[in-house]
């Protein structure tokens, strides 16, 4: 029976890692750790908050003396360091607040691993940012990385610590490298649930009446490309990974990359929401609008990046042979589900987060 300590736990992936490990007969204790003054709240914990095997405490990475008293006090088997500044736009703003979190952090976490619990096993979130996505082509994990962002370079920088640590004192330590994913738990400032919330609210809009101007979505590169998966299919492969006999580094995505312009299209044809969007003009001036020539989708360059990454498109053959990990969601099943979350909150019947 194992103890599992999970940074982040009140995000996307931390709520859902958290859900998966509780189902499962083998995890005595979850120990989810929670930054102070999260903005998430424990929205996202909704259904297992009351859980007698989860515990959630309170704490940052940049506490050195904290993570070195909770690995000392607890027997943790395995820990999925969650916890990170993620939003890559707001790196360029503030790129030592995100190196504090995603680098300085991961060396706390495996230095108190190292003195008081080196049988720990480790999960790095490591990202397909690392990659920069300068060329189309499948990114494996033997591909060059270029970071184009502080986010992608604090990351780079806490992938190779846990190598590092790996290769010079033996630690467990396992990178996974991620390609975006998505779903209802998605934080509002991410472009897909941005998308997904405002083809609903242009829903609410159509259906009181439709009275005055729609409101209007606002985005920044519609030609950005990604590989969008599902993240209750991501942290089964973290877990996955840390029942290894060794440990390795393995990128989890889906191998199909869509652009944003393509989930805006395929989230307003939702039968939710029932739009055709139309486009119209270049660049800054492009727009998106509806048949009867209403502007739904204009541009705002305050959400370019100094610099982009343009395609993200991921390999995961390595997580499907050594795993046996497979993606079991659909990009069309993502986006449906996240539309449908949106109309129940909307309504409020739906969850919270
Ligand atoms: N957020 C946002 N808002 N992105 C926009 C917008 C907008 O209004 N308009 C266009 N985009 C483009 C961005 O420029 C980017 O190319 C793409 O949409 C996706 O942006 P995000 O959803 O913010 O995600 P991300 O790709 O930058 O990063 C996510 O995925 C990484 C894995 O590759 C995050 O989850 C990272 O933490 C994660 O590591």
């Amino acid at each position: 029976m194992k103890t599992a300590l999970i940074t982040g736990v009140t995000g996307q992936d931390g709520s859902y890692l958290a859900e998966n490990l509780l189902k499962k007969q083998n995890y005595k204790h979850v120990i989810g750790l929670v930054r102070r003054r999260s903005a998430d709240g424990v929205n996202r914990l909704e259904q297992i908050q009351t859980h007698p095997a989860l515990t959630i405490m309170q704490g940052e990475l940049e506490d050195a003396g904290l993570l070195a008293r909770l690995f000392s006090v607890y027997r943790i088997d395995e820990c999925y360091n969650l916890a990170a500044q993620s939003f890559v736009r707001y790196s360029f703003d503030n790129p030592v607040a995100t190196a504090m979190t995603n680098y300085i952090g991961v060396i706390n976490l495996l230095e108190a691993i190292r003195h008081h619990s080196p049988n720990t096993r480790y999960y790095q979130a490591s990202t397909s940012e690392m990659f920069g996505g300068l060329t189309e082509e499948y990114l494996s994990e033997n591909h060059s990385f270029h970071p184009r962002s502080p986010y992608g370079t604090s990351k780079l920088a806490a992938y190779w610590h846990a190598v590092n640590m790996r290769e010079a004192y033996g630690l467990f330590t396992c990178n996974g490298i991620l390609f975006n994913h998505e779903s209802p738990r998605r934080g509002s400032e991410f472009v897909t649930q941005k998308i997904a919330a405002a083809a609903v609210r242009f829903r609410a809009w159509k259906n009181s009446g439709g009275m005055g101007e729609p409101p209007v979505l606002r985005l920044g590169n519609l030609e950005a490309r990604r590989d969008w998966g599902h993240a209750q299919d991501y942290v089964e492969g973290m877990r996955l990974m840390l029942q290894e006999e060794e440990p390795g580094d393995y990128v989890l995505a889906t191998g199909q990359a869509h652009s944003v312009r393509d989930f805006v299209e395929l989230s307003f044809a939702h039968p939710e929401v029932g739009v055709k969007i139309r486009w119209k003009g270049e660049g800054l001036n492009e727009v998106g609008s509806d048949a009867d020539g209403r502007v739904l989708v204009a541009i705002d360059p305050v959400h370019y990046r100094p610099s982009e990454v343009h395609v993200l498109l991921g390999d995961w053959k390595k997580a499907r042979e050594c795993l046996g990990w497979k993606p079991q969601f659909s990009f069309e099943d993502m986006v449906d589900q996240m539309i449908r979350a949106q109309v129940a909150r909307r309504e409020g019947h739906g969850p919270t987060a």
